[in-house]
């Protein structure tokens, strides 16, 4: 029920350019100029094989562009890079629940291969949640992780998420199938 009010406060707040300057990295709106750094770290079997098919791999420079565009289109904080030393090397975003589900968000991640192990992802995972749980008003944020990847549920765990089930045989990739662990944080 409190949920309502602060949906419609989320209204105008999602119309606000966000920055979020954290220890590590910077979270901020994609840009054009982007390109080529987004193509550089994207363009990784290392970076394609624990997400979605729909992350192109190889990542080519019309991947980019196409992302770039589609990234402009979005609600501001919707999809933000993730930047370091003045560089977009890797991306947070979400998909908000529609209808019933309007309540509950799912967030997704990368992270260029050069950056990983330094608590990046663990900063940038950690400010854009509370940012959504907490001023944009989403009463749930969920995150599905391939049972391959026990550094995203680590970085989850790191930032306030608990492991709520395990979806048996849920996600092909590559040809193997594999279970998908939900991690869920609640406002
Ligand atoms: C998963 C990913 C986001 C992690 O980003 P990151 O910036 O390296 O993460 P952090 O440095 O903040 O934290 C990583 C944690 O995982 C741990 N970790 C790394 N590899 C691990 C492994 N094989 N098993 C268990 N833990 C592991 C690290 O030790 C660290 O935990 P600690 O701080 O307790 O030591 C990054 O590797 C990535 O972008 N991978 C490809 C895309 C992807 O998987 N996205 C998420 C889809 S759900």
């Amino acid at each position: 029920m409190a949920a309502e009010p602060l949906r419609k406060r989320a209204w105008y707040r999602a119309r606000v350019d966000r920055t979020f300057q954290l220890p590590t990295c910077r979270l901020r709106a994609w840009r054009e100029t982007d390109l080529a750094s987004l193509v550089r770290h994207a363009d990784d079997p290392r970076v394609a094989a624990t997400v979605r098919d729909h992350f192109p791999s190889p990542y080519t420079r019309e991947d980019g562009r196409r992302w770039l565009a589609h990234a402009a289109g979005l609600g501001l904080d919707t999809s933000l890079a993730i930047e370091v030393d003045g560089a977009a090397v890797g991306g947070v975003g979400m998909i908000a629940g529609e209808d019933v589900h309007r309540v509950r968000a799912e967030i997704g991640y990368w992270l260029g291969h050069a950056y990983w192990g330094r608590g990046i992802m663990t900063d940038a995972v950690r400010a854009y949640s509370e940012h959504l749980l907490f001023e944009r008003g989403f009463l749930r944020l969920e995150a599905p992780v391939f049972a391959i990847n026990p550094a995203s549920a680590r970085v989850l765990e790191k930032a306030g998420f608990e492991r709520e089930s395990v979806q048996r045989r849920a996600a092909i990739k590559a040809g193997v199938l594999m279970d998908v662990w939900l991690f869920v944080r609640l406002a």
